[in-house]
């Protein structure tokens, strides 16, 4: 049985092309690590072994990419592969306009100011770092309206990136509609451990918005691994293909943020696409002064061509089928050596329990960002602190926020490691586990005012 289900994900694809990897000593990492100020983003990729960071522009691309960016067109205005990506994303995406961004938060940057009036809620299932700041500094109040079961790591809810409608509704009433810019629906949704939204919330919560006014914004940037949960888990969706699914879940939006760097196969490129013709007219406008010229966004011609032809790669379903089955294999060998990771398994990682590994460490001694230190030092394997760093700080009262959820992400990038690699992450996260007593925690020793995570620092206590 177990042989099958392993077959049930081989990989669609053979290895044309390779890239060394460099072993470190213990002594070597245990200098990088405190040189980087225990946190794994200031590490030096060559210092790092399976690089698990994120999934986010570390994907592999195909020949058929490749020889994709030999077809670049890099004139200033109206290159050709900009037509070539705008016609994928109103094909496979059904939005009728396209304006290109080097990346998500480009997307975001715009349609925040856009939409976004100084006092205005933006609700949305679950907050992600660089979506929610976006909001903030266009002067919204970002506001959770997820299912409780999301917090939960341990709850096993099949679709725990839910929007709880009574929230949205308990928010709509108390506010008034005219003080909601907008509702951010995230598919998968992130910071919840890479849990999809059920097609029938999805529904469900466009027509609730719709008959306020209120406009859906998809974040984008997973949704076509939602659209695989989808098919595998919800009734009357197993027979529909990955495209349908996934142009029916847009059909229940006004608008779309998207990274590139994650489903689309890519290491570069994003886009904002859209329906109302009056805020595609502001955003290619804005686009020009943030960005670039609406035909290129930031991007070179070969690009856009790239992300294109991962349009059409990324929502095969032999693909989709390999790459969340290779996060399950890592997740299930987890749970069979009974180590705590947030269930039921996401689409792009495995999410460990930091709470759980190390029950010692009040929250203000950073579990999660330890978590991902010591993991590290056993193997050189990086992985992300998803925890209390991230979440970052209230605002208005300057007081760390607290997420419910104190995790360390082990993300997958697609198409890039073997099940080897995979065997070593589970031996390495399992001798971490062993010795997860002696643990002591960190004490942070310098903090950028935004998005935290990224470069703070840290001393062991
Ligand atoms: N939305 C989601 C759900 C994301 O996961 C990300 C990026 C973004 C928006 C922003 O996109 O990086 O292209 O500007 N997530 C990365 C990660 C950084 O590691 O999860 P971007």
């Amino acid at each position: 049985m177990s042989t099958l289900q392993r077959r049930s994900w081989a990989e669609p694809f053979k290895i044309k092309a390779v890239e060394p990897l460099k072993m470190t000593t213990r002594a070597e990492r245990e200098s990088y690590i405190a040189e980087a100020g225990y946190n794994t983003f200031l590490l030096r990729s060559r210092d790092v072994y399976i690089d698990l960071l994120t999934d986010s522009g570390t994907n592999a691309m195909s020949d058929y990419q490749w020889a994709g960016m030999m077809m670049g067109d890099e004139a200033y205005a109206g290159s050709e592969n900009y037509y070539r990506l705008e016609k994928a994303v109103q094909d496979f995406y059904g939005y009728k306009y396209l304006v290109p961004t080097h990346q998500g938060r480009g997307a975001e940057n715009i349609i925040s100011q856009i939409l976004i009036k100084k006092g205005q809620y933006v609700p949305g299932n679950m907050y992600f770092t660089t979506t929610r700041l976006h909001q903030e500094l266009s002067g919204g109040t970002f506001v959770d309206v997820i299912i409780d079961e999301a917090h939960d790591s341990q709850s096993t809810h099949p679709f725990k990136g839910n929007v709880d409608l009574k929230k949205f509704e308990s928010l709509i009433a108390r506010a008034g509609a005219e003080n909601i810019a907008y509702i951010t629906i995230g598919a998968t949704v992130n910071m919840a451990g890479g849990q999809p939204i059920a097609m029938e919330n999805l529904r469900a919560v466009h027509a609730l918005a719709s008959r306020h006014g209120i406009k859906v914004v998809l974040d984008a940037t997973r949704a076509m691994e939602n659209a695989f949960f989808i098919k595998k888990r919800e009734a009357g969706y197993a027979d529909k293909s990955i495209k349908d699914i996934l142009r029916e879940m847009c059909s229940y939006s006004d608008a779309a943020t998207m990274s590139g760097k994650k489903d689309l196969l890519v290491n570069i490129g994003g886009f904002l696409a859209l329906n109302d013709y009056d805020v595609f007219e502001e955003a290619r406008n804005m686009v020009v002064v943030y960005e670039g010229l609406h035909t290129y966004g930031g991007l070179a011609g070969r690009d856009m061509e790239a992300m294109a032809r991962g349009i059409e790669e990324a929502c095969q379903l032999d693909h989709l089928q390999a790459r969340i089955g290779q996060v399950e294999y890592v997740g299930n060998r987890l749970l069979e050596l009974g180590i705590p990771i947030v269930k039921p398994i996401g689409g792009h990682a495995i999410f460990l329990d930091a709470k759980q590994f190390y029950p010692q460490l009040e929250q203000t001694k950073f579990p999660a960002q330890t978590l991902a230190a010591e993991l590290y030092l056993e193997s050189g394997i990086r992985a992300m602190e998803r925890g209390i760093v991230s979440a970052g700080r209230n605002k208005e009262t300057g007081d760390h926020y607290f997420p419910k959820l104190e995790l360390v992400r082990l993300t997958f990038p697609r198409r890039v490691y073997t099940q080897a690699h995979c065997d070593v992450t589970v031996e390495s996260v399992y001798e971490v586990w062993q010795n997860r007593s002696k643990v002591k925690g960190l004490t942070m020793v310098y903090e950028p005012k935004y998005l935290r995570f990224f470069q703070a620092r840290f001393e062991k206590l």
